[in-house]
């Protein structure tokens, strides 16, 4: 009798399980020339089962699990912000992938896009997700990583701006409003779980950033020369290794930073949007929150 995978809404007992799937495909993906597996650290394990947590109880109708047999093989997690819809994570374990279970999830996934006026997916390059996320009618955004040892000699000297922290939330409403929605809640959830927040806020610009570890996480701002400033901020407090994702043409404000800070760029998995016609420009989007 053929196996048979049906969907189910994800559940807290399903954490450790989503954590192996993706785990399962990251290590099975096809990779450029020095691009090799890592497997999570500690910390990146931590985030990654409260943020699974998180997005059970904050968008249930966005998290899905097929299950073959009681063993999870794949999982969708979308989070909806109002008019604003996001897919955050799809993943199929190898052993289950190219057999349609990508296109299944994708689409109960949607499904809580219903009436969603914005629509983004940050992607990987597996040739199965772009035809999976163009076919669902959103408009293809080609994108770079940087990465590297930032050359502390390149950083500006007298950068504007302070650390932040949750009285800011305010400060990232009123930005993120002419961007693509607020962030607020993701913000504060990221902050709460050892993020870190730079801000600026002066009449002339204002914007924060979000940074973990050694990555940019999110970026803000009301123009692109605040956005620079943020961004070198934290650049300047990488430690060791920097890694900045997915930056689009509408950021090459970023890309020229990332080249003066001598981080290498190379290309990625591109962001896809619909509802928008391009990408926002002084922003940098979040893999999970956009
Ligand atoms: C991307 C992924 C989620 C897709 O799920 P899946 O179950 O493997 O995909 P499906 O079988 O539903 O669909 C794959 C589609 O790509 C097509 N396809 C297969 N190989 C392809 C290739 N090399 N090039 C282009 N299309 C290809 C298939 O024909 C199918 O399209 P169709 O249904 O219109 O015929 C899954 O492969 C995966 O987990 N990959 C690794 C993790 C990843 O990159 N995730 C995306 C992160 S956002």
């Amino acid at each position: 009798m053929p196996t048979m995978v049906h969907l189910r809404p994800m559940t807290v007992h399903d954490v450790e399980a989503v954590a192996a799937v993706v785990d399962a495909a990251d290590r099975a993906a096809e990779r450029r020339p020095g691009d090799d597996y890592r497997p999570p650290s500690d910390e990146q394990r931590g985030v990654m089962d409260r943020g699974t947590r998180r997005f059970i109880e904050r968008d249930p109708a966005g998290a899905w699990v097929a299950d073959r047999d009681g063993e999870v093989v794949g999982i969708a997690e979308a989070i909806r912000r109002g008019p604003f819809w996001g897919l955050s994570m799809l993943f199929v374990h190898p052993s289950a992938q190219s057999q349609g279970v990508g296109r299944r999830l994708l689409e109960t996934a949607l499904a809580y896009a219903d009436g969603a006026e914005l629509r983004m997916i940050m992607t990987s390059s597996d040739p199965r997700a772009l035809r999976r996320y163009s076919l669902a009618g959103l408009d293809i955004h080609p994108a770079v990583n940087a990465d590297g040892v930032v050359h502390r000699s390149a950083i500006p000297a007298g950068l504007p701006g302070r650390a932040g922290d949750e009285d800011d939330l305010d400060l990232v409403e009123r930005v993120d409003v002419s961007l693509r929605g607020s962030r607020r809640e993701d913000v504060e959830f990221m902050l709460a779980t050892g993020a870190r927040l730079d801000v600026i806020d002066s009449p002339d610009g204002s914007g924060y950033v979000v940074s973990r570890s050694d990555r940019v996480a999110m970026l803000g701002a009301t123009d692109e020369r605040t956005a620079t400033a943020l961004l070198w901020r934290a650049l300047a407090q990488a430690e060791g290794k920097a890694h900045i994702s997915c930056l689009t043409a509408q950021q090459d404000w970023a890309v020229r930073v990332a080249l003066t800070a001598r981080l290498s760029v190379a290309p990625t998995g591109p962001l896809f949007v619909s509802g928008m016609e391009r990408p926002p420009g002084p922003w940098i989007a979040n893999g999970w929150y956009f």
